[in-house]
């Protein structure tokens, strides 16, 4: 399986923060935002990885990560010249993946879980990973029944569950083409969420619980719970 972290975007909840800079770059305690996605990939046994980041920053990617050496892994670049969602984002690590299976993670979201055992289970359709939380009207929201997923609706007025579907997604090679047939959401973007209804509307759709902490950080309130999460693990790990 090969990685895919998802880093573009313009940071526009987080201004003036992100004037100079890419929100991914931001301190999380005491890391750049993106090494917390890179190390949930790693951790998942995951050494072939992906960064699409917009124009403007590219450069400051490569320098802080440089090839993967230092992480032991391999990491190829890739850029997303204008910012039309996490999907289009996604559709441009096509070659990249190759016909393999893909663990896409979105460059501001923090894991306490370690999701490798999910990784190796994986083997067709698409994977996602649902959090309970208590403000579930910020994210996509699934609605569940036992082990099915019936839909996903993207930051509802009036959520169906408070379970939110978090920033890491696992596809098989289908999701390109699902991806090409995509139309724009209201918003001007290619959803993630659209391409997770159309694996469901295919029976193709499984999900796995998250146990541990997870937070988003890309407003000003979230990245300073992403900070506590990551200073809380390491009061506890030493
Ligand atoms: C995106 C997705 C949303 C998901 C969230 C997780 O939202 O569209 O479905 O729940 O990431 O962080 P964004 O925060 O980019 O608006």
């Amino acid at each position: 399986m090969k990685g895919v972290i998802l880093a573009g975007g313009t940071g526009s909840r987080l201004y003036p923060l992100t004037k100079v800079t890419n929100k991914h770059l931001l301190p999380v305690y005491d890391k750049p935002m993106i090494y917390y996605p890179m190390q949930t990939l790693i951790d998942a046994g995951i050494t072939e990885i992906m960064i699409v980041s917009g124009r403007g920053h590219a450069g400051h990617f490569l320098e802080l990560l440089g090839s993967g050496i230092d992480f032991g892994v391999h990491f190829t670049y890739e850029i997303q010249e204008t910012a039309g969602g996490i999907a289009q984002a996604l559709g441009l690590a096509k070659d990249f993946a190759d016909s393999d299976p893909v663990a896409v993670i979105l460059g501001d979201n923090i894991f306490q879980d370690n999701v490798r055992t999910a990784v190796g289970s994986f083997k067709s359709g698409a994977m996602i990973f649902l959090k309970e939380v208590p403000d579930a009207n910020r994210f996509g929201v699934a609605e569940i029944n036992g082990k099915n997923i019936i839909s996903i609706e993207e930051k509802p007025a009036v959520p169906k569950s408070n379970l939110a579907v978090a920033g890491l997604y696992i596809y098989d090679s289908r999701v390109f083409s699902i991806i090409r047939d995509l139309r724009p959401s209201g918003r001007g973007e290619l959803e993630i969420t659209d391409v997770n209804n159309e694996y469901i509307r295919l029976g193709e759709m499984s999900y796995s619980l998250l146990q541990g902490d997870w937070s988003d950080a890309g407003t000003f309130e979230s990245l300073f719970r992403a900070s506590e999460l990551i200073r809380n693990v390491r009061l506890v790990n030493y």
